[in-house]
């Protein structure tokens, strides 16, 4: 039966460099995201690379409870089994919580954690089934601590790595792996919703990463059964940081910074 990789937030960034890396291995493809012109870019973008690839779309928005059944019927459209899923869709929401927009910010607790856990729900039994699956989280280096100023963010994506360690290790022996991808700051179109406004703002910089390279990172260690993926050396460095320091000094220093890169966003909307 034909394998598929259902691939959310693929139109761009992360999640697009993700779909280049299976359609590399040789899966054929189902990408989802909100942003339907990117998704056909990505879709053209794959087939001119992989031209035997077989890929589809659906252009949904990850919040909604119907998006779910929506993708359960476009994979039975395709005849094919999901042997690969990777939940990369996501944004953020900037601002002390006392003052965010709660409907935003309840949309990023749908797309970073029900919709990932209801789609592992849905494709996980078959997987293990056929004793062969991959299941990749893309989380963020936020989430192992907390993050003022962000508290909603990295809190979400907390929930990605406490879930995703634990998943694993139930299967153990299954055939199936699952891993949780936490990148630092990387060049994409990442938005944040700032005061109601949404603005991109990933940065190029000498210390942010590519999306190739940590797409590249993630695919290869998902493959070699890594659990908890750190892309590139800086990160690895700030992962040990927040290890050995307190964690009110890192929490300050966490606070501190957020607002330095909310200042410089607020400058640009
Ligand atoms: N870039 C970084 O510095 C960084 C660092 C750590 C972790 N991450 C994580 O990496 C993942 C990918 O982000 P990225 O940096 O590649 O940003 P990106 O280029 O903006 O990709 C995210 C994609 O998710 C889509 N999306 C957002 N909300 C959605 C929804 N409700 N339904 C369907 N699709 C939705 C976006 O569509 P629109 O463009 O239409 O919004 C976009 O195409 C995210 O989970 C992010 O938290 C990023």
């Amino acid at each position: 039966m034909e394998k598929i990789a259902l691939i959310t937030g693929a139109a761009s960034g992360i999640g697009l460099a993700l779909a280049g890396e299976a359609a590399r291995d040789g899966y054929s493809l189902l990408l989802v995201d909100k942003n339907s012109a990117g998704l056909q870019q990505a879709t053209d973008g794959i087939k001119q690379r992989y031209p035997d690839i077989r890929i589809s779309f659906l252009a949904a928005d990850l919040s909604r409870n119907e998006t779910v059944g929506e993708i359960l019927n476009k994979i039975k459209e395709t005849g094919a089994y999901v042997s690969m899923l990777i939940n990369c869709a996501g944004f953020g929401v900037y601002g002390n919580f006392f003052e965010t927009v709660w409907e935003r910010e309840l949309e990023m607790i749908s797309v970073h954690i029900e919709t990932p856990t209801r789609l592992i729900k849905e494709y996980l039994p078959g997987m293990i089934k056929n004793g062969e699956g991959y299941i990749l989280n893309v989380a963020s280096l936020a989430g192992f601590i907390p993050g003022p100023v962000m508290a909603v963010y990295y809190a979400t994506k907390a929930y990605l790595i406490s879930f995703s360690r634990a998943v694993a290790a139930e299967l153990r022996g299954t055939g199936v792996s699952i891993a949780v991808l936490c990148p630092g700051v990387t060049h994409t179109g990442f938005s944040r919703t700032v005061h109601g406004k949404t603005a991109g703002i990933a940065k190029s910089g000498s210390l942010s990463a590519t999306a190739e390279s940590v797409a590249r990172y993630g695919y290869r260690s998902l493959k070699k059964g890594r659990i908890v993926v750190i892309p590139g050396l800086v990160n690895k460095i700030l992962y040990s940081f927040q290890r050995i320091f307190p964690s009110s000094v890192v929490v300050r220093m966490v606070k501190r910074s957020q607002e330095r890169i909310g200042r410089s966003v607020q400058r640009d909307i």
